[in-house]
């Protein structure tokens, strides 16, 4: 095998840097001295009563996942706005107000343009990004940095993680200081963070099946889609985006209770259909749309824990995970999702780490 690190692309490389990545990430979120997660030091996120979010692409997911972890954790409202509309729908800017934005290159040109008309408007601005010296970070006034490293395929993937790593952290310390959860769930939480990278290491070094079932059920075929309830719902979205844009195959995320609202008429039996399907409390609703879609004659992949595998049937195909705390759902099954979409497009011989059309950082419009 040739290519960086003895890896055949970045992209495959970026992704068994994850474990690194994540533990990095936390760390900078975690105060060394009282092994807790700390809050930046920007007192306006303290203060605030509202959070919105602005973001593209995978970012935005991770800011769509930020949302359920915020609100979940620290009852603090977010709104999350894809910035490229957000910046011609003028939008109602409350002076005074937090916004938080997230961006891999810190120069995507909407998200900047997003963050300047926030800045005009008065509004405290906080970003997470990968490039510190980046415009975003130049003109944000407080930053939480990624560190990830140079991410070279255009596809993101150990960005994407290191997103959600400093947003599950600050969830976690926001929900503290806002008197939420005890001081006994915080630290329960906070080991359940740490033990992520162990967790994701496992998974890769035992990804023979993920690249099997990528390359016989998904690079075959000409569309797919991703069902993900609650939390999954995002990564629903970006194993969606990650599909499409290396592998060039047509995929679509769907909030699974919205399938039957019209995308249910898309099923037959070529079509694979991948459920995020973790052992959480939406399980039996996820279980349940993937009986319906079985009994359509639809082509199933259940991804999901062994507890959750027993109780469906009716499968294509499944990709085994180990049981995950509801809190670190969203981390670790973004790995299974990228590396289908990863083994697919080498299937397809596509270019992994330069797709057709796309640039690594979108700086014009
Ligand atoms: C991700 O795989 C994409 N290449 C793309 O969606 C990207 O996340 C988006 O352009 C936002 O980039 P940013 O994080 O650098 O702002």
């Amino acid at each position: 095998m040739c290519g960086p690190d003895g890896y055949r692309h970045y992209m495959l490389k970026e992704i068994h840097e994850q474990p690194r990545v994540v533990a990095d990430a936390l760390g900078t979120m975690i105060n060394s001295a009282t092994g807790r997660p700390a809050l930046p030091n920007f007192p306006e996120l303290k203060r605030a009563s509202r959070l919105l979010m602005a973001a593209c692409g995978t970012s935005y997911y991770a800011a769509l996942t930020g949302k359920y972890l915020f609100e979940k954790l620290a009852r603090l409202p977010v709104e999350v706005e894809l910035a490229s509309e957000f910046r011609y729908r003028e939008p109602v800017l409350v002076p005074g107000r937090t916004a938080l934005f997230i961006s891999q290159s810190g120069e995507t040109a909407d998200t900047l343009a997003a963050l300047r008309l926030c800045r005009e408007a008065g509004l405290s601005l906080l970003s997470i990004v990968n490039v510190t010296d980046s415009s975003m970070a130049r003109e944000s006034h407080a930053i939480l940095p990624t560190l990830a490293g140079p991410e070279i395929g255009v596809a993101s993937t150990k960005v994407f993680t290191a997103q959600l790593t400093i947003l599950s952290a600050l969830a976690l310390a926001l929900a503290s200081h806002r008197g939420f959860i005890t001081e006994r769930e915080e630290a329960r939480l906070t080991r359940v963070l740490g033990e992520t990278p162990a967790a994701m290491a496992a998974i890769l070094a035992d990804a023979g099946s993920i690249k099997a079932l990528a390359r016989d059920l998904v690079a075959p075929a000409k569309s797919a889609i991703f069902l993900g309830r609650g939390p999954s719902f995002p990564i629903a979205l970006e194993g969606a985006l990650k599909l499409k844009e290396t592998s060039y195959i047509h995929a679509e995320g769907y909030a699974a209770g919205e399938f039957k609202h019209g995308p249910m008429a898309l099923v037959d039996e070529t079509m694979p259909i991948i459920a995020l399907a973790p052992s959480d409390s939406l399980f039996p609703k996820i279980a349940s749309n993937l009986a319906e879609i079985n009994a359509l004659g639809g082509r199933t992949i259940f991804i999901g824990d062994a507890a959750g595998l027993a109780r469906v049937s009716g499968l294509a195909g499944h990709i085994l995970l180990p049981e995950t705390d509801p809190f670190t759902i969203p981390l670790v099954y973004s790995l299974p999702v990228q590396l289908l979409a990863y083994h697919a497009a080498v299937a397809r011989g596509a270019d992994v780490d330069q797709p057709r059309h796309l640039t690594k950082s979108v700086t014009a419009e």
